[in-house]
């Protein structure tokens, strides 16, 4: 029942945990290595590179499909989020077909009790996306921890366009000590310089390419910020994104790498990264820029 396409040539894909745990117990020897993706689908060019690198690190990929309920506080958001299992797959086989695919039901994760586990990241979580998606990192926690549980990976990878939850996993693996390296990986953009999403499905091709406005304004405030204080480049921002009407700001913040508080005063022995969510037909992105 949990195994399809399960012989030498195919992918091996799994539908429950206990089937999965079960094979990658059969094939870790003491020294092998596990990588793993940790996806909600609708599979990009960004996951895959993601999975290319787990592929040059590891003897074994592991990657889940799941879309984790806990993590929207929006219905709409969480009924609306592209799920294509199908081609997800056909796109993973085609990079590689060792790589082992996990993509379990509600139930299976879950089992009955759909909640997150309230965790203490140290207030990385009040910050930005915290703020406007209130509960969002206890369902990612919740589901992130429970998927360590489960593979049991040496190595996880994740992008950099979500830096705040990249953070906060870090801060999950130190707090529970997991014996897991947590990788971030550069963020996957298109050629106009779009950051690659799986929202970004939701969009019009006329969309996308308005949307590299987004890492225009992102280049530009990086620009700004190596003679200009956080509060200049914040406002620049705020009123070039108030004159164009494609866009809906929700908030854009310049804030210390570590700790993910605002940069008040410039410190040159720190790291600052700017931070951005727009709508765009009420669509959400986000992005984020490293700034010195
Ligand atoms: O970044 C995502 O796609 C999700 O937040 C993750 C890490 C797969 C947890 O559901």
């Amino acid at each position: 029942m949990f195994a399809l396409n399960f012989n030498k040539n195919t992918m091996p894909i799994f539908y429950g945990k206990v089937a999965l745990m079960d094979y990658l117990k059969s094939i870790k020897t003491k020294n092998s290595t596990v990588g793993f993706i940790p996806t909600m689908g609708a599979l990009h060019q960004g996951h895959l590179s993601l999975m290319q690198q787990s592929l040059a690190e590891n003897e074994h990929t592991v990657v889940s499909i799941f879309v984790n309920p806990t993590q929207f506080n929006n219905s709409e958001d969480l009924e609306k989020y592209p799920r294509t299992l199908e081609e997800d797959t056909q796109k993973i086989a085609q990079l590689n077909n060792s790589i082992i695919v996990f993509a379990p039901s509600v139930d299976d994760i879950y089992e009955g009790k759909v909640l997150s586990q309230d965790f203490d990241f140290d207030g990385l979580e009040n910050q930005m996306e915290g703020k406007f998606r209130p509960g969002h990192f206890n369902g990612v926690g919740t589901i992130v921890k429970r998927l360590f549980e489960i593979v049991t990976p040496t190595n996880a990878y994740f992008g950099e366009k979500d830096f705040q939850q990249l953070q906060i996993i870090k801060k999950m693996v130190q707090k529970n000590n997991l014996e897991v390296n947590v990788i971030g990986c550069p963020i996957y953009r298109a050629s106009n310089g779009l950051a690659m999403s799986s929202r970004n499905e939701r969009l019009t091709e006329e969309q996308k390419e308005e949307s590299s406005f987004i890492f225009k304004t992102l280049l530009e405030a990086k620009e700004q910020f190596q003679t200009k204080s956080a509060e200049y480049v914040t406002e620049w921002v705020e009123k070039t994104f108030a004159n164009n009407p494609a866009f809906e700001l929700e908030y854009f913040q310049i804030a210390d790498e570590a700790t993910l508080t605002p940069c008040e005063t410039k410190s040159d022995s720190k790291k600052y990264r700017a931070f951005i969510a727009v709508f765009v037909n009420n669509i959400r992105l986000i992005d984020t820029i490293s700034l010195n």
